[in-house]
């Protein structure tokens, strides 16, 4: 764990340079605007370590599988989130000397990310090695309003000499991916050009053989200088190389004087224009920002950002640590994600890093469906549902590659486009129970909303396709006298090949009973006879199947000890807790997966997240008892690990875990928990944090069509609230020491239940209990 960002309600603050947690920063500080990011790299050069990292929503590389011994059935590419031109550039020479912080004397040091503003700003003093002395200021964001665009203030100011300064605002397309194979890079140049402060690049994707589209970027840049704020006279002297564009400008800057350099740029992507349209579009925008101006753009971007926090702030008070937790968590969802694209889903890294490629994993279904039911428009969960819908036959073919057939659909475990994008065996071929979290989002959605016309829309086609998978997936085991599923690896990735595993037999069971009850549901509708003409359904063929396996699959239970068994032979292991390996931990950077395997330790919630998902079929005594027997086993070495388990704590009245699991979701990143936060944020798992504090502290959940809570205040705090809409109210919920208080801001009553009681809230009024 490390303990260097300042505590503080609105910022990230690191006071002084960490020079050598500077990737742990960069990534804490990234900024994006749901169409475009980066990480808070800066402006100038810097030799030091850093991992430089811009990216465009959307646009990615296939990059052929490379495994050391070929599988059949792997995938044939692995989709690359691709590194992107870099727009931040402003080398900065004074006489003859490169400023760059790893080779001055850093004097005073400050980079603050304003979490409500949605910048990222430095101030720092350095002496450079002749001796002069320079203060910086840098201010930059990624624009909420005009989101394919981003400016920066970039200001130097001499404090004890004149020299002449050489100003190097520019473009580079020269990036590497970190994790790319042999050092390849990714990008060809199109076109460049430059005139007196403009640049203009458009680099290409690479061809690929595998059909995928080659993507076009085109980033253009214009800059602008004052002396003191003041307009002043300067000559910008065009440069170009390979990738790159540039102005050049040499100005004598005085002594205490302060030079400002406004640089505007814009991505633009071909996902979004045509490839001919890109630099005439590129150039309208540019004209466009930078006659508005930084401050104009600024103000605009803040107003966006005040409109969003409105929206779904939560406020806790009491508790600096927690509340700059969740800011933190809050403010980096709505930087990955808008909702506005139907075509862009949530990537595990967003905009932070470039780790783990592809943008969709089962995290989307599991975790941010959740948050954005509750604080966004109905239409982005519908959304990132047809998104699914919209891969149907991609995850057909997916499970024909695999050898499964008659219209049997496997989502895959990472995608971009659709194909599965994953290549280890264990995860592509084996870690299937994705499948069942994209049928549970379904459930969630219609459960949330009460709109059931999504199930007859598009739901239904998804669940046949889903169950299909499962049922040729189970097999019969004579010897159990029962249906079995063999070789699975479960959301506990630190065990693999597996059989039975609980989670993932729940799970298939549930999609099975819940999709015979969706067509029981629309029996009789013309709706479901086109399905079933269309997906060649064998109405009571299929149906009789699964209910068979409803009836008669297998979930391994320990009698004695009263728990489900997360697999078949769990037993067999050395049943250890996490205090008997505290020195080992994180046990995935210091142990041999050989040794990970054998080991009883636990990824991730596992028969946890089963009972999560599922809680109404379980009692709460047998909630605790699993609990109580896998939690002390989990190193919670997966981000999604720690909020299921503090929502899971806080219905089974552990308050104290539950609050431990809170600070760890809710911190994760910004105390490197895992050790690991250099390569980017967990974004996915932010929606997590989100959950633990409305699922578990306040105990949201909907029942029956009805919007229940159940809360309790953590006592290290004195309150807190957020907001939440449902079915067209929109409600706000504080809870004190003392009591709840729900406040209706919209013009729909509203009754929900507190704590199992009735409560009426009327249009535009507050309510206690
Ligand atoms: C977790 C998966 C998750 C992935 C992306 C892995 O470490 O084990 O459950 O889907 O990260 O967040």
């Amino acid at each position: 764990m490390k303990n260097y960002i300042t505590h503080d309600e609105w910022s990230i603050v690191e006071d002084g340079f960490h020079a050598a947690n500077n990737e742990i920063t960069e990534s804490l500080m990234s900024l994006g605007n749901g169409r475009m990011g980066q990480r808070g790299n800066f402006e100038e050069q810097y030799t030091g370590k850093t991992l430089l990292g811009n990216y465009v929503a959307g646009v990615y590389f296939p990059d052929k599988t490379r495994v050391g011994w070929w599988k059949n059935g792997y995938p044939n590419y692995f989709a690359k989130v691709l590194n992107a031109c870099n727009w931040t550039g402003i080398d900065i020479k004074i006489g003859e000397e490169t400023l760059d912080l790893n080779t001055c004397q850093v004097e005073d040091f400050r980079r603050v990310l304003n979490m409500q503003e949605g910048t990222l700003e430095r101030t720092t003093t350095v002496q450079l090695a002749s001796g002069k002395r320079l203060k910086i200021y840098s201010k930059r964001f990624c624009n909420m309003v005009d989101d394919e665009s981003g400016a920066i203030q970039y200001s130097v100011t001499p404090l004890d000499f004149t020299d002449t300064f050489t100003i190097t605002p520019y473009l580079d397309g020269n990036i590497s991916n970190r994790d790319s194979n042999y050092d390849e890079t990714f990008w060809n140049e199109i076109h460049k050009e430059t005139s007196f402060s403009e640049g203009y690049l458009v680099l290409e994707t690479k061809g690929n053989p595998y059909g995928v589209e080659q993507f076009q970027v085109a980033t253009g840049m214009a800059f602008d200088l004052k002396i003191n704020s003041l307009k002043t006279d300067y000559q910008s002297l065009p440069a170009r190389r390979e990738k790159y564009v540039a102005g050049v400008v040499h100005i004598e800057v005085k002594e205490g004087d302060e030079l400002t350099i406004f640089k505007y740029a814009v991505n633009l992507s071909s996902t979004n224009y045509e490839k001919d349209q890109l630099i005439p579009e590129a150039k309208t925008y540019i004209k466009r920002i930078s006659e508005k101006g930084f401050t104009q753009l600024y103000a605009e971007h803040v107003k966006a950002w005040a409109d969003k926090w409105e929206k779904n702030d939560i406020t806790i008070e009491g508790d600096i640590a927690a509340q700059q937790g969740i800011r933190f968590n809050i403010f980096h969802l709505n930087q990955t994600y808008t909702g506005e694209d139907e075509r862009l889903n949530i990537g595990p890294k967003g905009f932070t890093g470039e780790k783990y490629g592809g943008s969709t994993y089962w995290d989307t279904e599991a975790y941010c469906i959740p948050f954005y039911l509750s604080t966004a428009d109905e239409k982005v969960a519908r959304n990132l549902l047809v998104y699914r819908h919209r891969h149907l036959e991609k995850a057909i073919e997916n499970a024909e590659k695999l050898g499964f057939s008659g219209g049997a659909a496997l989502y895959p475990m990472v995608t971009m486009n659709g194909e599965e994008c994953h290549n280890e065996w264990e995860i592509t071929f084996e870690e299937i129970h994705r499948n069942g979290a994209i049928a549970f989002a379904i459930y969630d959605y219609v459960r949330y909303t009460g709109d059931e016309t999504y199930l007859s829309e598009y739901g239904l086609e998804v669940l046949i396709g889903i169950s299909r998978f499962w049922k040729q997936r189970i097999t019969w085991s004579a010897e159990k006298n029962q249906f079995v599923m063999l070789g699975v690896t479960g959301p506990n990735e630190y065990e693999n090949n597996v059989n039975n595993n609980w989670y993932t037999n729940y799970i298939a069971c549930w999609t099975l009973r819940y999709t015979l009850e969706v067509i029981s549901k629309l029996w009789g509708s013309e709706r479901l006879n086109e399905i079933i003409f269309q997906t060649h359904f064998n109405l009571n063929g299929e149906m009789a199947d699964w209910k068979n396996i409803v009836d008669n699959i297998h979930f391994p239970y320990d009698p004695e000890r009263q728990v489900y068994l997360q697999q078949q032979g769990f037993l067999d292991k050395e049943i250890l807790t996490v205090n008997d390996i505290a020195d080992h931990r994180p046990i995935n950077q210091k142990w041999s997966w050989d040794r990970i395997l054998r080991s009883c330790f636990i990824k991730q919630a596992d028969v946890l997240q089963g009972l999560y998902l599922f809680e109404d079929e379980f009692s709460v005594e047998e909630i605790k008892r699993n609990f109580e027997f896998y939690e002390p086993m989990t190193v919670h070495e997966s981000s999604l690990s720690p909020c299921v388990h503090s929502i899971l704590a806080a219905k089974i009245g552990l308050k104290e875990k539950a609050y431990e699991m809170y600070v760890r979701t809710s911190r994760l990143d910004l105390d490197d928990y895992n050790n690991d936060t250099e390569d980017g944020l967990h974004i996915t798992s932010m929606a997590g944090t989100w959950m633990s504090v409305v699922k578990g502290f306040a105990g949201q959940r909907v029942k029956d069509g009805v919007l229940t809570l159940n809360p309790y205040i953590p006592e290290q705090w004195n309150s807190y609230s957020f907001r939440i809409g449902f079915r067209g109210a929109l409600l706000r919920v504080q809870v004190t020491q003392e009591g709840v208080a729900v406040e209706n801001i919209s013009d729909h009553d509203v009754t929900i239940l507190i704590k199992g009681e009735p409560l009426l809230v009327a249009a535009n009024s507050t309510e206690r209990k």
